[in-house]
């Protein structure tokens, strides 16, 4: 797929189900749809869905693949979530979004990415890595229930 065959537009409450049920099989500790809910209602939040655009997929919830949850902060888009559906995973669509999102970033002028990823979340430092993406630190013990670290990553956005 590569991000071909998909687009991408903003999530609606009506996405809601759908986004839950994608956080739920993506994360040990998922987001709360209030959660999500609020990140719906902020100004300075994006969240963006990427949706299969092939023939036939229009309107089913299934179509919508994943999604990324970003904020735009000065000259920053921090990225709080990016998640793929476990059956559309290794297509493209993490990195498809990622890139979306780093697309809105360069649009109003941001210079930098930003994450916090779990130190064994192989797939996601695999994404992040093979964007360009480079630990800057760590916050020891930042997930406390797991008392796992966080890697801190950033990338920077040339102007296009
Ligand atoms: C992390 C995640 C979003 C990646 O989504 P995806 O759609 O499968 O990613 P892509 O297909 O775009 O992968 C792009 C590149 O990332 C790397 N990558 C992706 N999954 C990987 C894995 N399981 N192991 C190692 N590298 C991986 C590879 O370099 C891959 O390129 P390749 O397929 O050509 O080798 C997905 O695994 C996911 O939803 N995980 C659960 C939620 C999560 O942990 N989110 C991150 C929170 S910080």
């Amino acid at each position: 797929m590569s991000g071909d065959g998909l687009r991408f537009r903003r999530v609606g409450e009506g996405d809601l189900p759908r986004i839950m049920e994608i956080e739920a099989a993506g994360f040990l500790h998922p987001w709360s749809e209030q959660m999500l809910r609020s990140e719906l209602a902020h100004a300075w939040s994006v969240v963006l869905a990427a949706v299969d655009d092939g023939p036939g997929a229009a309107d089913r919830a299934e179509a919508l693949l994943g999604y990324v949850i970003f904020w735009l902060v000065h000259d920053e888009v921090h990225i709080l979530n990016v998640a793929t559906a476990p059956e559309a995973r290794r297509r493209g669509v993490g990195r498809a979004l990622m890139e979306e999102a780093s697309a809105h970033g360069r649009r109003r002028a941001c210079r930098l990415v930003t994450l916090e990823v779990r130190r064994s979340n192989a797939p996601a430092l695999g994404l992040y890595r093979a964007m360009g993406f480079r630990q800057v630190g760590v916050r020891p013990g930042y997930y406390a229930e797991e008392k796992e670290d966080a890697i801190i990553m950033t990338m920077e956005l040339d102007p296009r």
